[in-house]
């Protein structure tokens, strides 16, 4: 009897970390940079160099679960989250359904979304994924658009940050497209 529990405890804990293993590794395997969420804090700074009022169109590129696009929501025009890891945007939508929190999680690779509409975008990214997205995507960027990225920062000898804040072990920069 005990046995048999022992072994079925053990088959659900090896599967429920093998899910979120998986999870986690496809964003690192198919994007470059694996589902890692921006803590409270951060999130809250962001927020603040943001500088987020209620006519602005905000983004997050790569949004993961959302934290970010939920808590913008409340403040802003609009809030759009872009994951490009369906399971993860899943996670997202049901962690908004159970939260009844506002904003939009799109399922999509953001190198496809036209982002010439908003005022704000948030990235938590990687080096090497800002040099693609600056390439890519700068010159779409609404001119006057606050680009704030958690620890990775754009080419520095294309554009350099407007401001840099710490926010414990993480650097925090504003970009003014
Ligand atoms: C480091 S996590 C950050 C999550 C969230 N922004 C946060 O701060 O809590 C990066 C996320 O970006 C997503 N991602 C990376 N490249 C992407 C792309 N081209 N399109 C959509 N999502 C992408 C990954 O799947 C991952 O969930």
């Amino acid at each position: 009897m005990w046995l048999e529990i022992l072994f079925w405890s053990l088959v659900v804990f090896i599967f429920v970390f093998g899910f979120i293993y998986i999870v986690i590794g496809i964003g690192g395997f198919w994007f470059g940079i694996p589902f890692i969420p921006s803590n409270k804090k951060v999130v809250q700074k962001m927020l603040e160099m943001a500088d987020l009022d209620s006519t602005d169109r905000v983004v997050e590129l790569g949004c993961g679960d959302g934290r970010l696009v939920f808590d913008s929501a409340d403040i802003s025009k609009e809030s759009v989250g872009c994951e490009g890891v369906f399971v993860v945007a899943l996670w997202a939508r049901l962690l908004q359904k159970m939260g009844k929190k506002k904003g939009t999680i799109r399922c999509i690779n953001f190198y496809k979304e036209d982002l010439s509409r908003f005022d704000v975008v948030f990235v938590y990214l990687s080096d090497e994924i800002m040099r693609t997205l600056y390439e890519k995507k700068w010159d779409e960027f609404k001119p006057g658009c606050r680009i704030i990225s958690n620890t990775f920062k754009f080419p520095m000898d294309q554009v350099l940050p407007e401001s840099e804040v710490m926010e414990g072990k993480y650097k925090l920069r504003r970009y003014v497209r």
